[in-house]
């Protein structure tokens, strides 16, 4: 078993710097294609034997040192009683909004064992499978709270923000149910063999600070309290352009805390407080020819030897045009430069 990944988020001395991209398994994988042109992807995410096939693919085509289940953050939104559409190139819909009282009461807090019997069916296959270790995931509150208040993506979160600021306790009542119903999805994870778990905020980083302190971190701070109380392996809270929060998410109870690409390395690495660190290269800098990339990797692993732990990753997830070639060149030269760094 490669613990690399393992050991990194807890801050011990490893062979080499662990690297894994946010993303990694999806569209810019010819064989990830090849799977998916025969299904949609919501059935996709319920078929456990296939969800394997494509969280595996990229662990053996570039020799990622951790493997992220092959779900969506948006699967327990539907186990809540949510319609939920996925539509080629226009990102998930929900049809029916949640604004009123009357649709968050009806909203349910699934058990996950009963309503997401596919996922952790998933986690088992994967564990008996992987050298590397599996990372669970879910999406944290206010980012998934923004899909199902607003019905899908979002640009300026009109709805979310107005709820927010005019009609708090509806607010208030919508993301008490999601953090309940997060909580005990990635506690099933991890009782299923998750090794790690990562909570995704992808939409943090359109608040203002001081109403991500109120509006979003409670909640955020509320499943890494329930979290520990149930497993004790490494958690990481990913805010995607959540450099203005880092002063916040310092203080989170988290082991690790991934960083986009808006920050230089050595800036996070200084305002992470006592966490591991994750991230942060532009996905879009895979599109550098290949000794500019490996320049850029180079100049990376220089300033994460300042990290209290460091984990290789993107700042976002890889994008569907991506040159699977790149993530080779990428990943290699994290492997090899990390390995000479050390000596
Ligand atoms: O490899 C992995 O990272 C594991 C699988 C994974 C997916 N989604 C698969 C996916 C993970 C961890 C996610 C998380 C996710 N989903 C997030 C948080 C991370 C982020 O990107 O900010 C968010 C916001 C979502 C919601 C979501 N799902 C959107 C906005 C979209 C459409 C946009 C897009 O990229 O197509 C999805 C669909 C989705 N999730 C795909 C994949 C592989 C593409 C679906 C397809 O095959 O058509």
């Amino acid at each position: 078993m490669n613990t690399t990944f393992l050991d990194a988020c807890r801050g011990k001395k490893t062979s080499h710097v662990p690297v894994w991209f946010m993303r990694q398994a999806g569209r810019y994988l010819p064989d990830y294609q090849r799977v998916r042109n025969k299904l949609t992807f919501l059935e996709l995410c319920k078929n456990p034997a296939l969800c394997v096939e494509v969280t595996l693919q990229p662990i053996d085509i570039f020799g990622f040192d951790a493997a992220i289940l092959f779900s969506d953050i948006l699967i327990p939104m539907e186990a809540m009683g949510l319609a939920l559409e996925f539509h080629d190139g226009r990102g998930p819909i929900f049809p029916e909004p949640v604004r009123d009282l009357q649709k968050i009461t009806a909203l349910r807090v699934p058990d996950p064992e009963e309503d997401m019997p596919f996922v952790l069916e998933t986690i088992r296959l994967l564990r008996q499978e992987l050298k590397v270790p599996l990372i669970g995931f879910a999406g944290a509150p206010f980012t998934l709270a923004t899909y199902v208040i607003e019905g899908g993506s979002s640009k300026n979160f009109f709805a979310t923000k107005s709820m927010m600021f005019r009609e708090p306790e509806l607010y208030r009542a919508i993301l008490d149910k999601i953090t309940a119903c997060t909580s005990s999805y990635l506690i099933a994870q991890a009782k299923a063999g998750a090794q790690a778990l990562q909570l995704f905020d992808s939409w943090a980083g359109a608040l203002a600070p001081c109403d991500y302190e109120r509006f979003a971190l409670p909640y955020v701070q509320t499943i890494l309290a329930d979290l520990r109380q149930h497993t004790d392996i490494p958690l990481i809270y990913f805010a995607n352009n959540g450099a203005t929060l880092l002063r916040h998410t310092a203080g989170l109870d988290a082991d690790v805390l991934g960083i986009d690409w808006r920050i230089p390395l050595a800036d996070a690495i200084r305002q992470a407080g006592p966490h591991a660190v994750q991230g942060n290269l532009d996905p879009l800098a895979l599109f550098l020819p290949k000794a500019e990339l490996e320049a850029r990797i180079a100049a990376m692993l220089e300033d994460a030897r300042a990290a209290r732990g460091y984990i290789f990753n993107l700042g976002h997830g890889v994008v569907p045009e991506t040159d699977p070639d790149q993530v080779k060149i990428a990943v290699e030269a994290v492997h090899r430069f990390s390995q000479v760094n050390q000596n």
